[in-house]
This record gives structure tokens, C-alpha cells and sequence, in this order.
């Protein structure tokens, strides 16, 4: 095992936490504040930004949409340059969060701003970030990863630059209130896929990443089945410290990653709007069913210690363990109801097959995996099973 581990991002956690902008952001900054399409009008937190920035000069930018675009973003650079913005202020989930890391970084590029998703410019510097995050699920609030929608093209690309991630991030779990029962499910299960993608790879015996990792999907599983106490400020601040500590760095660091279930979920959400949370739980299952092999031990580990399972008795039932798991994943899922299979969202078969293949050759998705051997045929195998 071997890694460097830096997480930069100060944490306000706890209601009424919002006040704490007010001396994170030097008052000699000019704040340009960017927001979605108007929840934090409707819930008190514009208010309590609006209140916490009084001492600032602060203008705003709002629209950004789920799966930001970047000819929304645009705009917002556009703004940022114009008016010589110092500091950026996300307030929003993780579309706000990511667009904004885009904003950052675009605004002290000369060049078109989806060259930092080509990979064409290295972002290495960047506007300074803060974060207030309104739906617990990314973790972008806390980490340099971001992920930008090009609309005409249909291309959802990530990118990750340690410039970019927020200096700060507030996380009040009262803003969770209003959140639409939807978002909240999306939420769980993405944060229980974040954990996965970093889990269940190559036995490393890293007894940290791993019996946290473990303590986290335990987390969520119970979070799931309580679901009916989810207007319980409990509840709501288990959630929400469980989704950002799922992808803040630490459970992944010297382990080997997986990310394809996100690759070919992304590619779903791009073509046929299927949100982000849900695109992964329609890939998840039937990738680690193509993958069982290389996951088997993972697997194995994952269900005896998050869902409690055991090997069986009788040997020549030894093996379905791993199974016996994919099966408990696939349950938590459903009991959220939140579906499996492509077809359960409308697409047409054979058509969203061949074009979902044809967007990741595009993206270069071809050798995914944590040994880079989910090619094209696996990601087909993988759609076909999921359909
Ligand atoms: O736009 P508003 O009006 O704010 O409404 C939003 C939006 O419609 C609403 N919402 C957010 N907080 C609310 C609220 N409604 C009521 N009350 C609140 N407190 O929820 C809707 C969805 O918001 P969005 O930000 O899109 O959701 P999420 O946080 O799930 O973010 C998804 C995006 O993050 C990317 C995804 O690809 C997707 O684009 N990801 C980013 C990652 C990262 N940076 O590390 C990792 C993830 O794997 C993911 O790929
Ligand atoms: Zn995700």
C-alpha cells in the first residue's frame, strides 16, 4: 500500500452552519454566488447566504441545471471575467458544486472551457471555491472531481484538478428538508455505488479503507431500511456526513478503483436524461455479475460483513456468495424502488445498446475497470445484461 492523502476542504457541519461564510471568505472578495434552478429561493438557504455575505461584495448567477452543461457555464465565465470576480460560492447539490469547479477553472483560461474536459488544457490554477451543499449524494462538495455535460453533443465527461476543490464546504443537514423524496433516493444509492467503485476491486488486506468503507455501506443500508424516519434531523445528518465521507478521498486511497459502473451510467444519463443515482444502479448489478471473477473476493468480504451472510453450509452451494451479495445489492435498490433494468425506464433495447457502445468508443471508455478489461465487448455484455 502506498499513497499520498491531503483532503484541503474545511467542513462546517451542523444546522445553522450557513453563518460560518461570513469569515471563511475574506471580506476584500469579490463573491460571485451560483445556484441552480431556484430550491434555495423557496427554502430559507438564499436567505441565510444572503445573510451571512453582507459584509461582501457578492453577485449572483443562476440555472445551472442537473448535469450542468457547459453552455450554461459559459455564461457564468463569462461573468466571472467581465466583472473580475475573486471567489466563487456554489450553493446547490452536486451539479451546482461541479459546474462551478468548471467556472473556476474556465475563468483563468483564455481558451474554450471544454479543453479542460478533453484533457486538451491541464487545470492548474483556478479561482478559489466554496461550497454550500443542499443534497447530500456526490461528495464533490469535498473533493476535486467534477463532471460537465457538453448538451449539443451529448458528451458527459469528468475531469479532476486538486485546484478546484472548495476550500470550504457547509453542510447543514436542515437544508435537506425540501429535498423531493427522489433526490434523496438518489442520493443513497449513490453514495453506496461511490463506496463500491473504491471496495470491491483487488483484495489489498487494507484493513482501514476497507473496515471503513464497510462501516459506511452499514451506514446506508440501515439509512435505506429507515427510510420512513427520514424527517428526523438524525436521520438527515447520518446521510449526509455518510455521502461525503463516501468519496472525500480517504476509503480510496491506496486501493485500486474501479469507476466503470459511473463511465457507462454516465453515458445513460447523457443520452436519455436517466439521473445520475439511478443510471448506476441499472449498470451496477449486471457489471459485477460480467465481473464476478475479479470481484469474487470483494464480494465475498462485502457480504458477510455489510449484509451479514454467510458461506453456506453445504460445499457445492460454496460459491454463491458472491452471488448471494450482488442479490442483497440488488435488494436495497429495489426496496428503495429504484429499478435495475434499462427497459424499466422506456428505452428501446437494441437501439440505446448499439448507441451507448458507439458514445463510449467515442469517449475512449474502452478499456475500463480496475484492470482496464471491461473493453467494448464487456460494457456490451454488461448493457445486455441490464436491459
Ligand atoms: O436546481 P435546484 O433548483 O437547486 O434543484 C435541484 C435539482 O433539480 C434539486 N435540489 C437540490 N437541493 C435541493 C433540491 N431541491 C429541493 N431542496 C434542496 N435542498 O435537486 C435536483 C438535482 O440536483 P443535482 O445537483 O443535479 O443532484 P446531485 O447532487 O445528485 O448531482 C448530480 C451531478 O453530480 C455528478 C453527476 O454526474 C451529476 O451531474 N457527480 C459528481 C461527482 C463528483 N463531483 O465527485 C461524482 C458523482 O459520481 C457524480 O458523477
Ligand atoms: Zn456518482
Amino acid at each position: 500500500m502506498k499513497f499520498s492523502y491531503l483532503n484541503p476542504t474545511q467542513i462546517h457541519f451542523g444546522q445553522g452552519q450557513i453563518a460560518a461564510i461570513a469569515n471563511s471568505i475574506a471580506k476584500d472578495q469579490k463573491v460571485l454566488v451560483i445556484y441552480g434552478g431556484g430550491s434555495i429561493k423557496h427554502n430559507g438557504v438564499y436567505d441565510q447566504v444572503k445573510e451571512a455575505l453582507k459584509e461582501h461584495q457578492w453577485l449572483e448567477f443562476s440555472g445551472v441545471e442537473p448535469n450542468p452543461t457547459k453552455e450554461t457555464l459559459d455564461k457564468a465565465v463569462q461573468i466571472a471575467k467581465e466583472q473580475q470576480v475573486d471567489y466563487v460560492l456554489a450553493v446547490g447539490g452536486g451539479s451546482v458544486i461541479d459546474g462551478s469547479k468548471y467556472v473556476v477553472a474556465a475563468a483563468l483560461y483564455n481558451g474554450d472551457g471544454w479543453d479542460i474536459l478533453t484533457g486538451q488544457y491541464q487545470v492548474n490554477k483556478a479561482l478559489p471555491l466554496g461550497a454550500v451543499l443542499t443534497l447530500p449524494a456526490t461528495g464533490s462538495e469535498s473533493n476535486a472531481g467534477a463532471v460537465i455535460t457538453k448538451a449539443e453533443t451529448h458528451d458527459k465527461l469528468p475531469f479532476f484538478a486538486a485546484a478546484v476543490q472548495p476550500q470550504f464546504a457547509v453542510m447543514d443537514p436542515d437544508v435537506m428538508k425540501t429535498l423531493p423524496e427522489r433526490q434523496l433516493v438518489n442520493g443513497l444509492v449513490d453514495a453506496f455505488v461511490h463506496i463500491c467503485e473504491q471496495y470491491l476491486t483487488n483484495p489489498a488486506g487494507a484493513m482501514v479503507q476497507d473496515g471503513y468503507a464497510e462501516a459506511l455501506l452499514k451506514n446506508l443500508v440501515t439509512l435505506a431500511n429507515d427510510f420512513d424516519q427520514r424527517d428526523n434531523d438524525q436521520w438527515r445528518a447520518n446521510l449526509m456526513w455518510t455521502a461525503n465521507q463516501a468519496l472525500n478521498g480517504l476509503i480510496g486511497a491506496g486501493v485500486t478503483h474501479d469507476w466503470a459502473t459511473h463511465m457507462i451510467g454516465h453515458e445513460l444519463t447523457a443520452l436519455y436524461g436517466v439521473d445520475h443515482g439511478r443510471s448506476l444502479a441499472i449498470i451496477q448489478p449486471s457489471l459485477l455479475r460480467n465481473q464476478l471473477d475479479v470481484k469474487q473476493a470483494k464480494l465475498e468480504q462485502m457480504g458477510k460483513n455489510v449484509f451479514g451472510l454467510t458461506e453456506s453450509e453445504d460445499n457445492s452451494e460454496a460459491n454463491d456468495l458472491a452471488e448471494r451479495t450482488i442479490q442483497e445489492i440488488e435488494a436495497f435498490y429495489h426496496n428503495l424502488e429504484v429499478a435495475t433494468q434499462l427497459t424499466e425506464h422506456d428505452s428501446d433495447k437494441a437501439t440505446a445498446i448499439d448507441t451507448i457502445i458507439q458514445q463510449l468508443e467515442s469517449h475512449q471508455m474502452i478499456a475500463l475497470g480496475e484492470h482496464q478489461a471491461i473493453t467494448l465487448k464487456e460494457s456490451r455484455e454488461i448493457l445486455e445484461l441490464a436491459v
